[in-house]
């Protein structure tokens, strides 16, 4: 078990370019931390510095509070976990989990390798699977004996390197869900690298964004969506992503927008006030069919007429489209955001979430119902989210943190007992 502490980490390749550039980071004992961001950020540098297979340029990496920025891999005591699990086929589950141990030659007897190895498939529950070759079992429990290898060296923490882009959709969802319990489970302070918001959002307890080698913001996922801290944050959590649509102060508490003008809430809209163009953040979700909100719920937001280009019925909801007509400014902003993202290209087209009873069609006009107090405002040059709420944001994580802390408590106590159980 391990604590692990990023100080002012740099990666500097041959040519100069920080790579990982001034990256701190506490990461607690038994966390399940998520580093994401868009291919090419440094997520991968910034591990294998971790794990020591990379040099650390300038900065301090400790564990447990100790510096171990010189220490080789092998004296870290942290596992990787790779993509590919790297396991071998012609050997059984039992020897697969075994062989970092036969490896220190001399170092265990065949009792003790006996003992760590199929305590460790007890737990993930591999059991029966001892004796088969890996080619054999599905992609979960492959994942899990590479996991079990990480086990029997016990292992200070897991490091995962995009163990599932390789994979598809099901599939994925389902491993996700399988690694997010085992490491539950075993409470073991675990890193993992991923370019997919999705998977961050849904494995993480803390989710650490990372965009050209700076670290954004680190968050609970539901701070990192709620309280995004600038455009780029906002941008890369949500599937389907945040909107942003330019706009203009126009009058009290009111912003002038591609798609019609929009009452704000006054404290939103004094953080608007003297820009001559903002970006107004909002949700899919924000939207609803104005007909099927009631009266004292619509008092809340604004309410305003749209032209619907399409819709899509998804059988639970359906998403409305709107196309705006962008100036060449805003224009170029969508695309530097998009780059940033490493994202095709942002349309300049609003996509509002309505319910699945909406009767809202394409190429007419729509009544739409938008909740403004859940809308965000940005700074258009800094990208800033000028009505980011930093305690509602706090709250949100420490409610993560103590349901966490909880969890872990629990998965240590049962661990316990198992051994307990074990040695009577
Ligand atoms: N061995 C290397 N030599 C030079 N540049 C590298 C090397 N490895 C990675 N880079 C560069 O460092 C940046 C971050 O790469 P990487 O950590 O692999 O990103 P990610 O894992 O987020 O996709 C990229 O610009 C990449 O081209
Ligand atoms: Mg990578």
């Amino acid at each position: 078990m391990a604590s692990i502490t990023l100080n002012n980490l740099v990666k500097k390749y041959g040519d100069g370019f920080p790579a990982v550039n001034n990256v701190s980071l506490d990461i607690a004992d038994g966390e399940f931390i998520i580093l994401v961001g868009p291919s090419g950020c440094g997520k991968s540098t910034l591990l294998r510095m971790i794990v020591g297979l990379e040099d650390i340029t300038s900065g301090d990496l400790l564990i447990n509070g100790e510096r171990v920025n010189d220490k080789a891999p092998r004296d870290r005591n942290l596992a990787m976990v790779f993509q590919n699990y790297a396991l071998y086929p012609h050997l059984t589950v039992f020897e697969n989990i075994a062989f970092p141990l036969r490896l220190q030659k001399g170092k265990y007897s065949e009792d003790q390798i006996r003992k760590l190895v199929t305590d460790a498939a007890s737990t993930l529950e591999l059991t029966e699977h001892l004796d088969r070759k890996p080619g054999n079992l599905s992609g979960g429990q492959r994942q899990r004996v590479a996991m079990g290898r990480a086990i029997v060296r016990q292992a200070d923490a897991f490091l995962f390197d995009e163990p599932l882009s390789n994979l598809d959709a099901k599939l994925r969802g389902q491993m996700r869900s399988e690694i997010s319990q085992m490491q539950r489970r075993l409470g073991i302070t675990s890193v993992y690298v991923t370019h997919d918001q999705t998977e961050a959002m849904t494995l993480g307890d803390r989710v650490a964004v990372l965009k050209k080698g700076e670290l954004q913001q680190v968050a609970s996922p539901r701070e990192l969506y709620e309280q995004p801290v600038n455009l780029f944050v906002a941008g890369f959590i949500g599937s389907p992503s945040m909107n942003f649509l330019p706009a203009t102060p126009a009058g009290e508490n009111t912003l002038s927008t591609a798609v019609g003008d929009i009452r704000i809430p006054a404290d939103k809209a004094a953080k608007a006030a003297g820009k001559k163009v903002v970006l107004v953040g909002i949700r899919p979700e924000f939207f609803e069919d104005a007909s099927l909100v009631d009266e004292s719920k619509r008092a809340h937001g604004s309410t305003f007429t749209a032209p619907i280009t399409h819709t899509e019925w998804l059988g639970n909801e359906q998403y409305g489209y709107i196309h705006f007509d962008p100036t060449p400014e805003v224009r170029e902003l969508l695309n530097s955001l998009a780059r940033d993202m490493d994202a095709d290209e942002l349309r300049p087209q609003v996509v509002v979430t309505l319910d699945a009873a909406s009767r809202i069609r394409g190429g007419r006009d729509a009544e739409l119902w938008l909740d403004t107090r859940k809308i965000h405002i940005f700074d258009p040059e800094t990208g800033e989210n000028l009505t980011r709420d930093p305690d509602a944001g706090a709250r949100l994580t420490e409610e993560a943190n103590s349901q966490r802390a909880e969890e872990i408590a629990m998965a240590r106590e049962e661990q316990e007992q198992q051994v307990a159980t074990a040695q009577d």
